[in-house]
């Protein structure tokens, strides 16, 4: 059997799409299949300009698709707060929300100006923001998705909630990657969790693509055209993503990635060792809500009886 390609997906007319980290790589691939359907795409870059161009050259290829690239820091609170602000007052549905953007494999330790190490503020904590400022808007749209973007790298991931910002541990570039990706997933199943309790319809998903030929795999030591040559193509890359952002019969919680571990059609897998501990995703999620002193709306309080 073939296995789900990108002809498998549906029309997505009447649909809106956010992507983060739609200037490049998977993102803009997505973006792109994502238009290509009829959905309205919003796609994000830190860069305004960036972000733009992606969209222009969406555009190019596909006229009259309806494509908007706006900017987005996710090391940048308040600049998440504004973002939402934005993709508020262009549409009053979000079916689908793709948590795709990332920083990968940094070599040296980078910190963020609030001082956050920078793999888990961008792969995490900012996720976790900007889909915090989006809740309205997903839990007013039947069926919304949120797809939260892993790696298979986090089976090497741990959680340290004492040290989630690499303040009291040496550095270790890939296993500060590692672990953000593990956050990915521990995030996606709490998320779940609260929109389930909240009596929302939205499903929380994630996906993995397995190794793909796009410009973040420079850090992984062979070089990118090397890279570009041995990884199959972003073609190939964005199908876990697209399958659960699009496959009418995903589920609440279904993980995709390839086939074969780091290549195939994509297919339902499971989330292995720490990725399926309720309590460690529960753990997460509050001392995140801490660190990034945000709080999602609970489920609204029963009115006092009389
Ligand atoms: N490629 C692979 O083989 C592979 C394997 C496993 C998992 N993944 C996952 O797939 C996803 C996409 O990876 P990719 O390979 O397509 O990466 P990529 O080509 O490096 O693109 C990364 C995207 O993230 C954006 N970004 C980076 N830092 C950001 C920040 N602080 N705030 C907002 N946006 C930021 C970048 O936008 P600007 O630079 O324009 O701001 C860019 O659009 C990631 O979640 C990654 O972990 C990829």
């Amino acid at each position: 059997m073939p296995g789900w390609t990108l002809d498998d997906m549906p029309r997505l007319d009447d649909r809106t799409a956010v992507v983060t980290g739609g200037s490049a790589g998977l993102g803009y691939r997505s973006a792109l299949e994502l238009a290509c359907r009829g959905a309205r795409v919003l796609l994000t870059s830190r860069s305004e300009a960036r972000a733009r161009a992606a969209a222009g050259a969406i555009l190019a290829d596909l006229p009259g698709a309806r494509v908007e690239g706006l900017a987005l820091d996710l090391t940048d609170p308040a600049g998440i707060e504004r973002f939402a602000g934005r993709v508020s007052a262009r549409t009053r549905r979000l079916d689908v929300l793709l948590n795709n953007a990332a920083a990968v494999g940094l070599a040296a330790l980078q910190r963020t100006p609030l001082g956050h190490e920078m793999h888990i503020a961008t792969n995490h904590y900012g996720h976790f923001l900007v889909t915090g400022h989006l809740l309205p808007l997903l839990v007013a749209t039947p069926g919304a998705r949120v797809v939260t973007v892993t790696s298979a790298a986090y089976l090497a991931g741990a959680i340290d909630l004492d040290d989630l910002d690499w303040r009291k541990r040496p550095y270790n570039g890939s296993k500060a990657y590692s672990d953000s990706k593990l956050a990915n997933l521990l995030f996606a199943r709490e998320l779940q969790s609260r929109l389930d309790a909240a009596g929302a319809s939205a499903l929380s998903l994630a996906a993995h693509p397995g190794m793909t030929a796009t410009g973040s795999q420079r850090p992984v030591g062979i070089g990118g055209a090397l890279a570009r040559l041995l990884f199959p193509p972003v073609e190939a890359g964005v199908r876990p993503q697209l399958r659960a952002a699009t496959d009418p019969a995903a589920e609440k919680l279904d993980f995709y990635g390839p086939r074969f571990g780091l290549r195939g059609a994509p297919r339902r897998i499971r989330m292995r060792g720490n990725a399926g501990s309720d309590a460690l995703a529960r753990h997460l999620w509050d001392v995140t809500a801490e660190i990034t002193d945000f709080r999602y709306a609970g489920r609204p309080a029963r009115p006092p009886r009389r």
